[in-house]
């Protein structure tokens, strides 16, 4: 690492480990240090540098884009109380199936590390070379994508082979029918172009960088119900050590997707602080050009979207449910449990 130009070989390099992380005899990424710490993956110096890029982006005047938890908000379903409930009457189903899904929602994220990066540094007023930014497609989303995918070539497990060991240490991996994602909830009248300053490539990872940092963001929801879930005393009789382990790697999760939030803000942070070329030969601030959209996205992710997906799960929920020796009594305790019952 010279400075805060670092070459794509550092940014993939791993901590020296004293132990890896390994889980029912497979191998998964990351590791831990001789004090028995977690550290993600190729975390080494692109730990430190994220660090050194955000502590020279401050010293500018500038800061990481603003994410807090008011970024959290909006109706769950199944929400913590509703996943206890249905795990103690005997449906695991539903547990199963999202930790499933979620997986294989993770191992999407392998893309980012093939993804075509637009020329930044031709749009931008600023030198960026001792950005980050200028170094997303030099060692910095390869690193995001295989955090998420895993390397298989390796046979290394990234976060969706980390979800699949969590399911199967409390379930068994053939527990019930395998299961796919549900289909993306589009927004029903998506603005053709937002950015009409810059030319649609940019605007294009622009846009990807925020939606990216929304769902990183709003995981940490899923996260946080999951791991109490693991946790809650009498759910998973017998396997009571299995869900524990299960709830430590969910939190070696949460520590590597620390890493991917802190790096979205300060993406985001530097192509505010910058000024963009524009297509009619102007240049536009980052902050006015990125603000706006960053709003409108903020209250479709937190208002608008966790209703529609809220529906769409009890409605998946509710058709199993119908299996259910005592359907009725359980659908009912189930929608009481609603966080905005009125509104689903
Ligand atoms: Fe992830
Ligand atoms: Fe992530």
């Amino acid at each position: 690492m010279t400075g805060l130009v670092v070459t794509e070989a550092e940014l993939l390099a791993e901590h020296d480990y004293a132990e890896l992380q390994v889980v029912d005899g497979r191998r998964l990424h990351g590791g831990f240090l001789a004090d028995g710490t977690y550290q993600p993956p190729r975390s080494k110096v692109r730990g430190p540098a994220i660090e050194a890029w955000s502590a020279a982006l401050r010293a500018r005047g500038g800061d990481l884009l603003d994410a807090d938890a008011s970024l959290l908000t909006g109706p769950r379903v199944p929400n913590l109380d509703q996943h206890r409930l249905l795990l103690a009457n005997g449906h695991g189903q539903t547990f199963w199936n999202q930790l499933t899904t979620t997986g294989k929602i993770e191992a999407r994220g392998r893309v980012l590390a093939d993804l075509p990066v637009p020329d930044l540094a031709g749009v931008v007023v600023d030198d960026i070379t001792d950005w980050a930014v200028g170094h997303l497609g030099r060692g910095l989303l390869a690193a995001h994508g295989l955090d998420e995918g895993g390397v298989a070539e390796e046979e290394i497990g990234g976060h969706d082979a980390m979800w699949f060991a969590a399911r199967d240490l409390v379930f068994g991996p053939d527990a019930f029918d395998d299961v796919e994602p549900p289909e993306r909830i589009g927004r029903p009248d998506p603005p053709d172009r937002q950015m009409p300053a810059v030319t649609e490539e940019i605007e294009g990872l622009v846009s990807f960088l925020m939606n990216l940092l929304i769902i990183e963001f709003r995981a940490e929801i899923g996260f946080a119900i999951t791991q109490d879930v693991f946790r809650t005393p009498g759910l998973f009789p017998g396997r009571e050590a299995q869900a524990e382990e299960a709830a430590e790697i969910i939190e070696r999760i949460r520590i590597d997707e620390r890493v991917h939030v802190d790096s979205l803000r300060l993406y985001l942070g530097e192509l505010r602080s910058t000024r963009f070329h524009t297509v009619d030969g102007s240049t536009i601030a980052g902050d006015e050009l990125i603000d706006p959209t960053w709003d409108d996205l903020v209250r479709w992710a937190t208002v608008d979207q966790p209703v529609l997906l809220a529906r769409q799960q009890t409605d998946a929920i509710e058709k199993r449910l119908r299996a259910h020796p005592e359907s009725e009594r359980l659908l009912a305790e189930f929608r009481s449990l609603n966080d905005h019952a009125p509104t689903l």
